[in-house]
């Protein structure tokens, strides 16, 4: 993706994300100067738990049809997950454009909690895993909605209205997009590690490659390696 366009779906997620009364933390309006000196000085954690800005296209430059916007708000320590208490927790914003696809993904370790905190339906897709966690295509997933199981066939689709939510356990195969409308999404999760946690079905990649025709509005937590 080109860094022009990554700037322009900042400004455009950021009013998107705002007009439903969601605001997110200072350090989401720092500059690359700023965030540079500050997680040298108090602000290392910001660096270390990967919060912030995240774009991605998947690696396959169609981010209108597979693509998607998250801020990491929040996100524990995988240290205090070894030693069982402690920061245990993580919690993103996201947006999932009409018609815009999340790959088929699973996670080893996170469990997520996926809410549609406003705007069109979200529509995920499910599988459950074999025994080597590959896509189990015949069994029918079961998966707790607001405290409400319900159960689709496999590959089936779940869908939920604006309030709803569904809790994803590791091993629960999971792709998603926006029907109707853009979407808000929430998610609440175990402490995550984006780098090692997300194991697509296809061999593709999780970050985006960037080049650069301007200056970044504000860092993504995929540049902070090289530019901080
Ligand atoms: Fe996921």
């Amino acid at each position: 993706m080109n860094r022009t366009e990554i700037n322009d779906i900042i400004r455009e997620s950021d009013r998107f994300i705002r007009s439903f009364g969601y605001v997110m933390p200072p350090f989401a309006y720092w500059s690359p100067e700023e965030m540079k000196t500050r997680t040298a000085d108090d602000a290392g954690a910001i660096r270390e738990a990967r919060l912030g800005w995240d774009i991605t296209d998947y690696g396959e430059g169609r981010f209108r049809d597979l693509g998607l916007f998250l801020f990491t708000v929040r996100n524990g320590r995988q240290a205090d997950l070894k030693n069982g208490m402690g920061m245990l927790y993580a919690e993103k914003i996201m947006i999932s454009r009409q018609n815009q696809i999340s790959p088929m993904h699973r996670h080893v370790v996170k469990a997520e909690d996926i809410i549609n905190r406003g705007g069109g339906t979200l529509v995920l897709e499910l599988f459950n895993s074999n025994k080597d966690g590959s896509v189990d295509e015949t069994s029918s997933v079961s998966v707790p909605t607001d405290g409400v199981m319900r159960v689709v066939e496999a590959g089936g689709h779940l869908a939920l209205a604006p309030g709803e939510s569904v809790t994803l356990l590791p091993g629960v195969w999971h792709a998603f997009w926006g029907e109707g409308a853009d979407v808000l999404i929430g998610e609440v999760s175990t402490v995550n590690d984006d780098l090692t946690d997300n194991i697509f079905r296809e061999p593709i990649g999780r970050f985006s490659t960037i080049a650069e025709d301007e200056d970044p509005v504000h860092l993504l937590v995929s540049d902070y390696d090289t530019w901080l």
